[in-house]
């Protein structure tokens, strides 16, 4: 690690602590603080993951750097600045829930914003989330939230939760949960994946029960199941809802429950998402889903896990065993 991180480091650290002290402690933080508590945030939490604020103002965090004899170098290298045509500075977060994101030591290297709407600033146009953008620091393909806080819990239970979001973490966190972790938004990387494969074999994908979520479990199957050392099951929260609304309707318990027991083999998730949009009732369409998953029950490895969910369909589509077995001979002739 060279100086020039060691110092875009401490801007960040310093960066993140001054925002967490305007959160907790001013007028300033007040209605942000008041939205995560109305999210069931607690302040011990907020205070273990120092998230933030960063207030209306475009200038804030440019006057704290000029105070602080920041080099304009340095400023422009950390991401944190956005630098306008006449050379001088803005912000780059404001009016913003800040999230730090840390690399795997628990350094701060980055910040993921979430947008507060408010009466005086409803943000019309603006982004949800607003991620650091690339630097010689943050890496949004190599980061994972709170891998830094899991990682031990991940080793000792011996698996991992994948969330889609960070405010799905949390709740997790709150609920007890602490091998939680998420991807920035974006599907998972081989980066992600070989740093989880390290410290644990298993994964549960635990995604937003909406249909983006759903999609993206799908998506986030195909990835992992190159990796075939790894044991995946997935979790669909009911209601279309995130993890974090399923905590607040139902609880801690329920969430616990949820995730431990409402967990799926991956072809058992293709089985009922692959019937999304289609009419069963209808020949061509059950033909289509029949086709479609027999193509995924060709790559399922275990033959016991074969055979069981072979019983399933024969039973659910009324076919013998005989058709879908050859079904599935063809399949593999194909897939050689
Ligand atoms: P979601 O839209 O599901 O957000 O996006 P969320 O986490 O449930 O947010 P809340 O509950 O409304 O606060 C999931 C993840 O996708 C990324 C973020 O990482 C987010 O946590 N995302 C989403 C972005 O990067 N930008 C966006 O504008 C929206
Ligand atoms: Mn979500
Ligand atoms: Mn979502
Ligand atoms: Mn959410
Ligand atoms: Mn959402």
């Amino acid at each position: 690690q060279t100086s020039g991180q060691q110092q875009l480091i401490a801007l960040h650290e310093r960066t993140r602590d001054l925002y967490h002290h305007l959160l907790m402690n001013t007028k300033v933080g007040e209605e942000a603080l008041a939205y995560l508590h109305g999210r069931g945030l607690s302040d011990e939490l907020i205070s273990e993951f120092k998230l933030g604020f960063a207030p209306s103002q475009r200038d804030f965090l440019v006057q704290i750097a000029q105070q602080d004899k920041v080099t304009a170098e340095l400023m422009e290298r950390s991401g944190l600045f956005i630098r306008r045509e006449d050379g001088s500075f803005s912000d780059r977060f404001y009016q913003r829930v800040m999230f730090p994101l840390n690399d795997f030591r628990g350094k701060t290297i980055g910040f993921s914003g979430r947008l507060l709407k408010t009466k005086d600033f409803p943000g019309k146009d603006q982004p949800k989330y607003l991620n650091s953008p690339e630097t010689e620091l943050f890496n949004k393909r190599q980061v994972l939230f709170n891998f830094d806080k899991a990682r031990n819990e991940i080793r000792k239970q011996g698996e991992a939760i994948l969330f889609e979001g960070f405010m799905d973490v949390l709740a997790a966190w709150q609920a007890d949960i602490k091998i939680g972790i998420a991807s920035m938004g974006t599907s998972l990387t081989e980066q992600q994946i070989a740093a989880i494969e390290r410290i644990t074999g298993q994964i549960v994908i635990a995604y937003d029960g909406d249909d983006p979520g759903q999609a993206a479990t799908d998506r986030a199957l195909m990835v992992l199941a190159e990796h075939s050392r790894l044991n995946l099951t997935t979790v669909t929260v009911p209601e279309k809802l995130d993890p974090d609304e399923y905590l607040r309707k139902y609880g801690v318990t329920e969430l616990q429950n949820l995730l431990q027991h409402g967990r799926q083999t991956p072809f058992a998730f293709k089985m009922s998402y692959r019937k999304k949009g289609l009419n069963l009732e209808n020949e061509a369409d059950r033909l289509n889903y029949l086709e479609a998953v027999m193509q995924d029950l060709a790559k399922v490895q275990s033959p016991v896990e074969q055979d069981l969910y072979l019983g399933q369909l024969s039973n659910e589509f009324h076919l013998t065993r005989e058709s879908l077995k050859q079904q599935l001979q063809m399949i593999r002739q194909t897939l050689r």
